[in-house]
């Protein structure tokens, strides 16, 4: 039985790894930990069948776990994660502070010094499907962001193939609201986006860029918007690849997820909605070619952000850590 701390139990990704957990029978939540819920159930916060205490982080008795989560927003988690591997405790953490290897990157796109450099050489990015490997054996996994997800798996074969004519890209994307997190703002509460659509941050500007060029090598110009829906992500993304490559040959690049069992690639004519990966750790992908003569093609991704963009991929890499079967907890 792998033994689970959770920070930031009250958020919604928090919440939603709980969830998951409950289907997990080879792991157990030892404590779960709040900020203003301290002290309450969560069962107080949440009204669900699920009942757990909620302690002060400062609480949390790490000698009593094998791995903990760390649910919290980015800037905040590099204490919680430095006294977690000095107690000898695997960490999964799904905020951004760990996800970009190179801290003068993180100083650039975050607009701060990285609080804790000497770990960034040691962190694996959590993407299961490009770093198994070095998943399995790290201590500290910086889980992928959302959007950095969607985009990262639909365009890793195409440059894992040697297929992209052009490193330029253009990624558009459409975020439900919950991937602003659960706390008040005015951009995401129910008045502002019910009903309407919007572009935010587009351009040049948003910082998943970082991770999306890290692990992909591309350049990508990137317009991300919010829907009025809850949860879900779709991706958009204009690649240029060798002029006249036919759809077989695209297709054949994406034989790379022959055995992956989150990521599917639908059939050619057909193209991936929300409804086809929300609720699910899935990650499907749809490839439309627009002009076989010049190379132009575009890609569809979609996934749900809670689950295969944080928490369920988090969970997907407990059970990589551990030599567990990669989809336990993660499939009804
Ligand atoms: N939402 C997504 O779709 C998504 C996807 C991928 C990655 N992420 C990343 O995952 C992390 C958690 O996101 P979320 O959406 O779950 O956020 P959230 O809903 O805002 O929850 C954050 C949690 O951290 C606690 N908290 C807030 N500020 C804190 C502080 N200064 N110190 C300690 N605890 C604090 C909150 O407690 P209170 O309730 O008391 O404030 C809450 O339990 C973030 O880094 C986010 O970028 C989110």
């Amino acid at each position: 039985m792998i033994r689970v701390g959770i920070y930031g139990a009250t958020g919604y990704t928090g919440f939603e790894l709980i969830k998951l957990l409950q289907r997990h029978h080879q792991a157990q939540i030892v404590f779960a930990t709040a900020r203003s819920a301290a002290g309450k159930r969560l069962g107080d916060v949440f009204p669900t069948m699920i009942d757990l205490p909620l302690i002060d982080a400062e609480e949390a008795n790490l000698a009593a776990v094998d791995v903990v989560f760390c649910c919290l927003p980015h800037g905040t988690t590099a204490p919680t994660v430095q006294r977690s591997l000095e107690a000898g405790v695997r960490v999964i953490d799904l905020s951004a502070d760990f996800r970009l290897r190179d801290p003068a990157d993180y100083q650039r796109w975050y607009g701060n010094t990285h609080p804790a450099p000497e770990l960034l050489a040691s962190a694996v990015y959590g993407l299961p499907e490009l770093h198994r490997e070095a998943i399995r054996h790290a201590r500290l996994v910086a889980n992928p962001g959302c959007y950095p997800t969607s985009v990262i798996l639909a365009l890793h074969p195409l440059v894992r193939a040697g297929l992209m004519a052009d490193t330029n890209v253009i990624v558009d994307s459409k975020s439900g609201v919950s991937g602003a997190g659960r706390s008040l703002s005015l951009k995401t509460h129910f008045g502002e986006t019910h009903e309407t659509f919007s572009a935010y941050n587009i351009g040049r500007s948003h910082r998943h860029i970082a991770e999306m060029e890290q692990e992909t090598g591309l350049q990508v110009i990137f317009s991300p918007h919010l829907l009025p829906v809850f949860k879900g992500i779709l991706s958009t993304i204009y690649v240029r690849l060798p002029a006249g490559t036919d759809a077989a040959l695209v297709r054949e690049a994406y034989g790379v997820y022959r055995d992956e069992p989150f990521v599917r690639l639908l059939p050619g004519g057909r193209l991936p909605e929300l409804r086809h990966a929300v609720g699910t750790n899935l990650c499907v992908l749809g490839i439309h070619p627009v002009d076989v003569d010049s190379g132009r093609y575009i890609l569809v991704s979609v996934e749900d952000n809670l689950i295969k963009g944080a928490s369920g991929q988090a969970l997907q890499n407990m059970n990589v850590m551990f030599g567990l079967e990669e989809t336990l907890g993660l499939m009804s």
